[in-house]
């Protein structure tokens, strides 16, 4: 049997649901980036609900949102493709259930660090964190969030045995890491701004001393 053969073996590719599946975990960082962006820009969100608080909430509503219906596709994704041997019995499933405790660990520590706005984008909608969070998750890597729902993914598909979800793993790998490549140079670059308006504001109080 080729490479290809024995791969095509692995993972049913003309199921839809694998394809519903891989276009959502594309979509919701896309859209989130493409949204939260413009209301950095035009504050549309901000006009629309009356303060940047109530855009966030929006935000996140729409993220969690979004987020239960890419993993109910992905579920339904895996219950579709073929088992594999290798991925079944006592190991893999162990290894399953510990990759999920340790994603949920993650992300549930790193929502409770930032809170509510921290965790969805507030910084786009003008709620900036007062300091950088350096606490557990963040010592251990700047991204948990994404680190956590990837591991999450992984301990899925080996709970299913199924090939598939790891090949769906890979691709929630490959876009968070675009992700992080796009979002951080942005949110970094609110917070330069903040701070250049803090020290100009603090220039202007020690002139005033001055003329005083
Ligand atoms: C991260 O912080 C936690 C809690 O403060 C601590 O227990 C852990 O040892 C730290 N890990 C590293 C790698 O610094």
């Amino acid at each position: 049997m080729s490479f290809l053969q024995s791969y095509t073996h692995l993972v049913d590719f003309s199921q839809k649901s694998l394809l519903l599946s891989a276009c959502a975990i594309a979509f919701n960082p896309t859209a989130w980036n493409i949204v939260a962006r413009k209301e950095y820009r035009t504050r549309f969100l901000t006009k629309f609900f009356g303060s940047g608080q109530a855009a966030c909430y929006f935000l996140a509503i729409s993220i969690f949102s979004l987020g239960l219906v890419r993993d109910f596709l992905y579920e339904r994704a895996l219950r579709a493709q073929p088992s594999h041997q290798l991925l079944e019995g006592t190991i893999p499933t162990f290894a399953g259930y510990a990759l999920l405790a340790c994603g949920n660990i993650l992300v549930i520590s790193s929502t409770w660090q930032l809170g509510i706005t921290g965790t969805f984008l507030g910084d786009y909608c003008g709620i900036l964190m007062d300091d950088i969070v350096t606490g557990f998750p963040f010592n251990i890597t700047n991204a948990p969030m994404y680190y956590g729902s990837t591991m999450s993914f992984l301990g899925t598909a080996l709970l299913y045995g199924k090939p598939a979800g790891i090949l769906i793993t890979a691709e929630v790998l490959l876009v968070y890491l675009i992700a992080i490549q796009y979002e951080n140079p942005f949110t970094a670059g609110i917070y330069a701004k903040r701070e250049q308006e803090r020290a100009k504001a603090g220039g202007k109080k020690v002139e005033e001393k001055k003329e005083l």
